[in-house]
């Protein structure tokens, strides 16, 4: 079941070769794939040869090979993981039952909406990042750009497949819709908010990879945990390749921070001007950048309460991440959950709603922990190096444009402030033309194997054991 054909036009372990009808309706969606790559991907790379990993098996050990490719050539297809015997709904009031091999027409629509949405992302990414290849801090910097761009690609096939697959027409028209809609497109912009967030230097691409990214993580997280099994086993599978994602924005943003620290030591300053002055990123203006992403991501879960969130889980569409490890209650039906709402006056007051209403607070918070790990990791850094100064994610109130605190003027903090002293206050909460110009001036391609730009350290190993000075992506 695990072993991937590639002899197949599209590389797949679904047995796509015996099913005509969808094998044919996949070959015309294609070329249309292909057309969208090479207009919106990261097309003026199209004939450099680059080290990239491509799944081959979806065993968790050895499922992926390296080897040099031209990114249109690279073998994009549809890889579920593996079938578990037996396995039964795990959460909502159809929990303990069987798991679904179709989707039930009463859940038709909620489960094409999520889908679509989900599928969105994927293609609005590599739109997004479709220039940052010019502005590399090196080439293994450069790899891991396009390794990422490969997979939310595949990705894309991965939800194109499904919809394919279960929606009959309606799905094909939604799979050629996630190809007709565009990042940041005046007419036809993409879903969600963050997804047409244009991402001009690649400051902006790790915080990305490491906050909105990681949204992506926690959404095919709760996917996996769907009732619709071949949903469940996409999802599972994208998230094995989504680790690297998490992993680029992690490593990143923390070899910035060690470059810092290093200027820092040099000069004896930890002044912004100083560190600026040697063209590195001042810890303050990190800050500013993870304030903004942070929160932009945030948005992504929704409102805190909300009926839709209720109706996915109940209905056993959309669960928790690590549902069946993470908790006991898997039906949620007289639970409730505490959340923070403003009080009409100012202020902050504790609101108590029905647990499976608040479902994409749940999510939220899992996804703030998970964001707090690499702060702290970075924050140990900045400590040993004998610096007073602490990276700090802004208040989950801040700056949101989704759900209770939507247009409520907040500091970092989260306390509710006036609208002027909030307009005031704002640059220095989120990066400034200033800022941008500054950051924008730092984007220099370094290209030569094994340098690194002057603003990032390097990482601390190559990819799949090659040397740091290994030519990652052949540019001529
Ligand atoms: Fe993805
Ligand atoms: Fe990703």
């Amino acid at each position: 079941m695990s072993a991937i054909d590639y002899f197949e036009k599209i590389p797949n372990n679904v047995d796509l070769a015996n099913d005509k009808t969808l094998q044919r309706a996949l070959e015309h969606w294609q070329p249309r794939f292909l057309d969208w790559w090479r207009e919106m991907g990261p097309n003026d790379f199209a004939s450099v040869d680059v080290y990239l990993r491509t799944a081959v098996g979806v065993d968790a050990q050895g499922w992926a090979h390296y080897g040099t490719v031209k990114m249109p050539e690279y073998r994009w297809g549809i890889f579920l993981a593996d079938p578990i015997a037996d396995r039964a709904i795990g959460f909502g009031d159809s929990f303990g039952q069987p798991v679904w091999q179709q989707v039930p027409g009463e859940f038709r629509s909620q489960f094409r909406r999520l889908i679509v949405t989900q599928g969105d992302t994927e293609p609005a990414s590599v739109e997004q990042q479709h220039r940052l290849g010019h502005t590399c801090p090196s080439l293994y910097d450069l790899r891991n750009l396009f390794q990422i761009n490969v997979e939310e690609g595949r990705h894309l096939w991965a939800m194109v497949y499904i919809l394919h697959a279960y929606f009959g027409r309606d799905g094909r028209e939604e799979a050629e819709e996630l190809l007709a809609r565009h990042s940041g497109d005046v007419d036809k912009p993409r879903i969600l908010g963050t997804f047409n967030e244009p991402i001009e230097d690649w400051l902006s691409f790790f915080c990305f990879c490491y906050f909105t990214d990681r949204d992506g993580k926690f959404q095919l997280k709760s996917l996996a945990e769907s009732s619709f099994d071949p949903l469940a086993r996409t999802c599972r599978f994208m998230l094995t390749e989504e680790a690297h994602h998490m992993f680029v924005g992690e490593t990143g943003l923390g070899r910035i921070v060690r470059r810092t620290l290093e200027v820092m030591k040099q000069t004896g300053s930890d002044g912004p001007e100083a560190v600026r002055r040697q063209g590195a990123v001042d810890l303050p203006l990190l800050q500013r950048y993870l304030n903004f992403w942070f929160s932009s991501s945030l948005d992504l879960f929704g409102s805190e309460v909300s009926s839709n969130a209720a109706t996915t889980f109940a209905n056993g569409i959309k669960g928790r991440p690590d549902e069946t490890t993470q908790y006991q209650d898997h039906v949620c039906a007289d639970s409730t959950f505490e959340i923070e709402v403003p009080d009409g006056k100012g202020g902050v007051m504790k609101d108590t709603s029905p647990m499976r209403n608040a479902m994409n607070e749940v999510l939220r918070d899992a996804y703030i922990r998970d964001c707090e790990i690499g702060l702290r990791r970075w924050n140990m850094q900045i400590k040993r190096a004998g610096h007073n100064f602490e990276l700090k994610l802004p208040s989950s109130r801040f700056r949101r444009a989704i759900g209770a605190w939507a247009n409520i003027p907040t500091d970092l903090e989260g306390h509710p402030v006036s609208r002027e002293e909030h307009d005031r206050r704002m640059p220095g909460w989120l990066p400034s033309a200033s800022d941008r110009d500054y950051v924008k001036s730092l984007m220099q391609r370094v290209v030569e194997p094994g340098k690194m730009a002057a603003w990032i350290a390097p990482p601390e190993r190559g990819i799949n054991n090659l040397s740091l000075d290994y030519e990652y992506v052949r540019l001529d």
